[in-house]
């Protein structure tokens, strides 16, 4: 794609990838592929905001070409290090070395391990301004928005935030850069949200602080540096930010996210049964296969739902290996404080429900209710299951 002018003498910089399986070596994007946005910002000087990473390093490059002659760049922003956004920054070095390297004193730190580049580098602080003769561009501090380094850069002419991973989300571009020019955001939205829980979720304490820094400061256009650049309706990506960031505490919704792993089926009829009762309850259901499945796509709905069921059954004594796997993602990524029950078939002696109610400790779940069945279920087992789920859910509401 070729360079798209923003507002004035602003422009996106940034390619598409569609190759890349896995974001950070572990988060599946091959379906929903992911940009990496940059920005040229061009007045008596000109600053480029943000890289991309070491991919399509020539039609990167050549975009800017279309705006300015590299040889005539003056400023390099690093609003944040990582190496989605920095990779093409030793070869921009070679062909432009005089541009200066802007960044957080701790950004700085970071590029001279990950790059040891320590000459013509500036450290920002925190409302530092930098006038580019028309353009004015201000740094802002906004540590753990994704690492300790991170800021954004604001340009005060035409308001304009570079907020680089906030307010970014899965989900290549798809021929549009801009919020207004697609009529249904259901894709970008629901990859945005994927994209918080799997990388940002984490930091949703700095997010929410730092988009309470941001009140009162005019945002026209928020530019990221994954996914839409938001002009028609920039409130609407921070408030998704803002709700999304709270449901780290207690502000996750009313619905259940029901998680099951079955060998033989057994554990999977019972499933059927207890999910049958949730709907009956009239609660909304998100239904995982936990060993299919990947956790990037679980991870959405634990993170917004307050209610979990776990339904699997008893592997050599201890609860189904994926599910162990699954718990332990979901702990790093402190998705706590949710309402639980569990399910499970056993062949020979219980174990499941044991290591559950362990887990679930660690996880400072509150388990509501717990079944264990030998075998395959009856029909009395899965009236029971069904009677389970309506329970469950009616607790959750109550
Ligand atoms: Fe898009 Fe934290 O990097």
């Amino acid at each position: 794609m070729p360079a798209v002018e923003i507002r004035p003498g602003i422009y996106w910089i940034g390619v598409n990838d569609r190759t890349t399986d896995l974001f950070e070596g572990l988060w599946p994007i091959a379906q929903a592929g992911v940009s990496y946005n940059a920005y040229l910002v061009k007045g008596e000087q000109t600053a480029l905001i943000d890289l991309a990473k070491s991919f399509k390093t020539d039609e990167f490059l050549d975009q800017v070409a279309q705006v300015v002659d590299l040889a005539d760049l003056d400023y390099v922003v690093v609003n944040h290090v990582e190496p989605d956004h920095t990779g093409i920054l030793g070869t921009l070095r070679r062909i432009a070395p005089q541009a200066t390297v802007l960044s957080s004193p701790k950004g700085l730190e970071m590029l001279a391990s990950f790059y040891h580049i320590d000459q013509n580098v500036r450290a920002v602080a925190d409302g530092e301004t930098l006038d580019l003769g028309g353009p004015e561009l201000r740094f802002l501090s906004t540590p753990f928005v994704h690492w300790p380094e991170t800021i954004m850069t604001y340009e005060t002419s035409h308001k304009v935030l570079f907020s680089c991973d906030g307010f970014g989300g899965y989900g290549a571009l798809q021929g549009a850069i801009f919020d207004d020019q697609y009529d249904d955001l259901a894709f970008y939205e629901q990859e945005a949200l994927r994209y918080y829980v799997n990388i940002v979720a984490v930091f949703s304490r700095p997010v929410i602080k730092a988009i309470d820094k941001l009140e009162g400061l005019p945002v026209e256009v928020i530019a990221p540096s994954h996914g839409l650049v938001w002009r028609r309706n920039p409130a609407r990506i921070v408030e998704l930010y803002r709700q999304w960031a709270g449901c780290a505490g207690a502000e996750a919704g009313l619905g259940v996210t029901l998680l099951y792993g079955s060998m033989y089926g057994n554990s999977e009829a019972m499933m059927n049964a207890v999910a049958q009762g949730i709907s009956r309850a009239g609660l909304p259901v998100e239904i995982f296969d936990v060993a299919r499945i990947h956790a990037s796509y679980v991870l959405p709905a634990l993170w917004t739902q307050q209610g979990v069921v776990v339904g699997a059954p008893t592997y050599e004594g201890g609860l189904f290996p994926p599910m162990v796997h699954l718990l332990d993602v979901v702990g790093r990524k402190r998705i706590f404080h949710r309402r639980a029950a569990y399910f499970g078939s056993y062949g020979w002696s219980g174990g499941a429900r044991r290591e559950f109610a362990r887990l679930a400790e660690g996880l400072k779940w509150e388990v509501l209710d717990s079944m264990e069945f030998p075998g395959s279920p009856t029909l009395q087992t899965l009236k029971e299951g069904e009677e389970f789920g309506t329970r469950f859910a009616a607790a959750l509401k109550a």
